[in-house]
């Protein structure tokens, strides 16, 4: 068993390195005025680290630990492994990875690693095995940082040959492999496994990467392959650390929204804890970033994560990257600890001095004082921190809904060429999440893998890949009295994206107890109506399903197009349970509709049924006590839900009754 963090962390990256020693101090000074006890240091020190190839130099880095050991901060110790040094680029060229215009990276930027050179694996190993016995015994190690954002992928010859051997293990014979892709296609049929050939813009691509191929099996598969590799490299990593250190647990830190490359899904079974970096933009919505937060908590099973990267002001990438408003950062970092973090950590502590981020911000900017605005709101929230982290710590939220993501339907529904192009996987799964969010459901977003025995509703819109088995686990979920909910273009392929045939959706065809016959792409300029049995009109975009019914009741038709009349919206009993189906795109309106009458059937537990766009509203508890977090996440007076306006509530932040109304950002956490 590994340690778990013992409190909440206050911190984040921090990188002396970039300046003298002389000015350490002082920082730290200033880190304690803001109740900051924790930091990450050494991501991107491997140049620092190791000089050439044989000499390795310690002394900057003892430096630094042995510094915030003395002074009691707990440290988030990374490997060092996400920016190779200049001289690895120069000695072994192939460390480098090589875009899918086949182009090969050099010296520069980071992230850019081959996860198959065999020089790469060699030098990172040897690394992280000097800092991991070196450093395995200092207590203040609170968890390691693994490498950094893994994300882009390599389409070398070394990864080719690899992806060879993959593919062998996968299929086993050629026969298996041109029939899972389908490879008559265009000619495709490959006769010796050395004619494989991996993606490229010049190959199979129709558009830029990882959008639109020819044979999307094939690219799929690719995706996994990369996706695989990267994790090795971090299983690698972590298998090193552990030779020395069995205790403090290992992570890397998980970010996008969400990232296509890599399937969190399996690099969270390798997680000691899920660490996310949360970077929504001036025009994200809260319930955007919620969805992130929600599926982090999902992805570890429920237990806390760690927010491992926020700004405490503003970042310098994005478009347009305004500051926060006054207040704005204590909801936003709180938003994250209502969703389940057990720590708040920025990017950055200090701002650098010269190169892409020194206009980043950071707890200590360039002017280095702390009689500012964007200083004082970072110590209030360390404050906040210090008071309630022993009550919030290891409390863990129960969501009865869950929404599936799934990688290999985010891939294929994007690679999907069909009807229309405007498959975005994540938007379109923030329709369900955001019409249960304002209900003030809460939803665990889950993987396909997750078990799902204890949701009394799962919402799984777009399942356009069905695995193996899923359809049989759907079905036996919901005979066992469950409700299922999917939508249009759901159930049409398999693993290696090929056709189900004898009717679409395929697996989910018995449980929803209809089939598909055809699907209208309705312009976005255009609408189809969709009405209830009391005359209520909603609308559908994107797509309608024409829908032929095999057992399944309509709950709603449409009523408009040639298909008026016909079903929009269907539900069927299936043993125990129910299952419903959403042929088209509906609109807001029409979803909170159908939630709000799924809630009520259900019999979904709403933490407040008052209706509100911008509260952010939660709850944590330990099995004695529950403590709910009320955010206004908006620049306006919001009123507190009638709910929470009882005087048997405490905030434990003021330790006063809570007001009737929330000033803008403001921030409750309430206990009965
Ligand atoms: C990412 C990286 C950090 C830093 C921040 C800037 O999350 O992990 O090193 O570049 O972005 O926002
Ligand atoms: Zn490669």
């Amino acid at each position: 068993m590994k340690n778990k963090l013992a409190t909440m962390l206050y911190g984040g990256d921090y990188n002396p390195e970039q300046w003298a020693p002389e000015t350490w101090d002082d920082d730290i000074e200033i880190f304690e005025e803001a109740a900051i006890n924790s930091v990450t240091i050494n991501v991107f020190s491997w140049a620092l680290l190791q000089p050439n190839e044989y000499t390795y130099d310690f002394s900057t880095l003892d430096k630094i630990i042995d510094k915030f050991s003395k002074k009691d901060f707990k440290i988030v110790l990374a490997t060092a492994t996400a920016a190779l040094p200049a001289w690895m680029f120069k000695k072994y060229p192939d460390v480098a990875r090589v875009d899918y215009q086949g182009r090969r990276h050099v010296f520069g930027q980071r992230h850019n690693a081959c996860p198959n050179s065999l020089d790469y694996l060699r030098l990172m190993q040897q690394l992280v095995d000097k800092i991991a016995k070196r450093y395995a015994t200092n207590e203040h190690i609170v968890a390691w940082h693994i490498n950094n954002e893994y994300g882009g992928n390599c389409y070398c010859s070394n990864c080719q040959n690899a992806f060879k051997f993959w593919l062998k293990e996968r299929y086993r014979t050629l026969e298996n492999l041109n029939s899972a892709w389908n490879m008559n296609f265009w000619s495709h049929t490959i006769h010796d496994w050395n004619e494989i050939v991996v993606p490229n813009e010049l190959g199979d691509a129709f558009g830029a990467e990882n959008t639109e191929t020819t044979v999307a099996g094939l690219s799929i598969d690719y995706l996994r392959f990369q996706s695989e590799s990267m994790l090795n490299t971090f299983k690698l990593e972590k298998k090193i650390i552990e030779k020395y250190d069995q205790k403090t647990p290992i992570t890397t830190n998980f970010h996008g929204l969400p990232n296509k490359p890599t399937d969190y899904a399996s690099w969270a079974k390798e997680q000691d804890i899920i660490a996310y970096d949360s970077y929504p933009t001036f025009e994200t919505p809260a319930f955007e970033t919620a969805f992130m937060y929600d599926m982090m908590r999902g992805l570890g099973n429920g237990n806390p994560f760690m927010l491992m990267e926020s700004t405490p002001s503003q970042v310098n990438w994005q478009p347009y990257s305004p500051l926060k408003r006054p207040g704005q950062l204590r909801a936003t970092e709180f938003q994250a600890v209502a969703h389940g973090a057990d720590t708040v950590q920025y990017f950055q502590l200090k701002q650098s001095l010269g190169a892409t981020e020194k206009f980043h911000g950071a707890v200590i900017s360039h002017s280095g004082r702390t009689d500012t605005r964007a200083f004082r709101e970072v110590a209030q929230v360390g404050h906040d921190l210090k008071k309630i982290s022993n009550q919030i710590m290891h409390t863990r939220t129960t969501a009865k809904v869950a929404l599936l993501f799934d990688w290999g339907n985010y891939w294929s529904v994007e690679y999907m060429a069909t009807i229309t192009q405007d498959l975005n996987y994540t938007k379109l799964l923030h329709d369900y999440y955001k019409a249960l969010y304002n209900n003030n459901v809460a939803v665990d977003v889950i993987s396909v893998d997750s078990d799902f025995s204890e949701y009394d509703l799962i919402v799984a819109p777009l399942l356009y890949m069905v695995k193996d088995n899923l359809g049989k686990k759907i079905e036996a979920y919901v005979a066992e009295g469950g409700n299922f909910l999917t939508t249009y273009l759901s159930g049409l392929v398999n693993e290696s994206d090929k056709i189900y045939l004898d009717g679409y959706p395929g697996p989910l065809r018995k449980v929803t107890g209809l089939w598909v016959e055809e699907t209208d792409a309705i312009l976005p300029t255009n609408h189809v109506n969709v009405t209830l049995k009391d005359d209520k009109m909603f609308t559908g975009q994107l797509v309608s399903d024409i829908i032929r019914l095999e057992g399944a009741e309509p709950l709603a038709k449409y009523a408009s197009e040639f298909y008026a009349g016909t079903p929009a919206i269907t539900k069927n009993d299936f043993g125990e349970g129910c299952a419903y189906y959403v042929g088209t795109r509906l609109d807001d309106s029409g979803l909170d509709y159908l939630f709000k009458f799924l809630i009520a059937k259900i019999g979904i537990p709403q933490l407040s049924t008052n209706e509100h766009t911008s509260l952010d509203i939660t709850e944590r508890h330990n099995g004695k006590d529950t403590f709910f977090f009320i955010l206004n996440m908006s620049n306006e007076v919001q009123s507190l839900p009638l709910e929470f306006q009882d005087d048997q509530f405490i905030d434990i932040l003021t330790d006063t009754h809570p007001k009737n109304v929330l000033e803008p950002w403001n921030v409750n956490i309430l206990k009965r």
